[in-house]
């Protein structure tokens, strides 16, 4: 299991020490939300924060695109030094066009899907996908709760991956807490986004949460 960080429950104001602190905790991804304010109800960070961000951690960039219509922007972050593109197949009327230009900047690719979107919407993208994003809250916001179906979306979207042969890691996203990484690890999840959970209790508490966190999963 690998833990992306969502530094949209990290102090902006200290942006840099939160990213330390996650570097010494041994975390190897960072999970950077962008919102316009259309795709989602909430504005949050852009292409200016992820080129700050590049220039003082060599941690993966692991950016979420909740912005309508990303193939306006995805050169933009590519540039500003994303490792991992992520963006809405509900975002883009043209997401195989989206998914081949993060490739062709040599990016990893990833679809996120809605908690009501089917899986149907990437079946016939398989080919372009790095990652798919399963989301389970909708999205806009940190701390919400965990929507339970989420866990029978990631069982069979493991199932069509391992059908298919082809290597797509599976990620969650919203509400994932020590509580219930596990039956989301368990359930085939490989890579799982935390933000409240791991800045809760102030930023002294990171390591700690980030231990609890990576603890739990290891024990599913
Ligand atoms: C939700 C974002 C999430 C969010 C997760 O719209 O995409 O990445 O920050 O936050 P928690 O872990 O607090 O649900
Ligand atoms: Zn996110």
């Amino acid at each position: 299991m690998i833990l992306s960080p969502s530094l949209l429950s990290a102090d902006f104001v200290n942006l840099s020490r939160d990213v330390e602190l996650l570097k010494a905790a041994n975390v190897k991804y960072l999970h950077v939300d962008v919102m316009d304010g259309i795709f989602v109800p909430n504005i949050t960070i852009g292409i200016p924060v992820v080129k700050a961000l590049r220039r003082v951690t060599d941690l993966t960039l692991d950016v979420h695109l909740m912005i309508d219509r990303p193939e306006r922007y995805i050169d933009d972050f590519c540039k500003a030094g994303s490792d991992i593109l992520t963006v809405h197949t509900e975002s883009t009327p043209h997401l195989q066009r989206a998914l081949s230009m993060i490739r062709e900047r040599g990016k990893k690719a990833g679809a996120a899907l809605n908690p009501s979107t089917p899986l149907s919407a990437i079946e016939n993208v398989l080919d372009d996908l790095d990652m798919v994003l399963i989301m389970s809250v909708n999205p806009g916001f940190g701390g919400q709760k965990f929507i339970p179906q989420a866990l029978n979306k990631i069982k069979a979207l493991k199932e069509m991956i391992d059908e298919s042969g082809k290597s797509i890691a599976i990620a969650v996203d919203g509400g994932v807490t020590a509580e219930n990484i596990g039956q989301i690890v368990k359930a085939g999840a490989e890579v799982c986004v935390a933000g409240s959970a791991t800045f809760r209790d102030g930023y002294k508490m990171i390591a700690n949460n980030v231990a609890m966190l990576e603890d739990s999963a290891r024990r599913a």
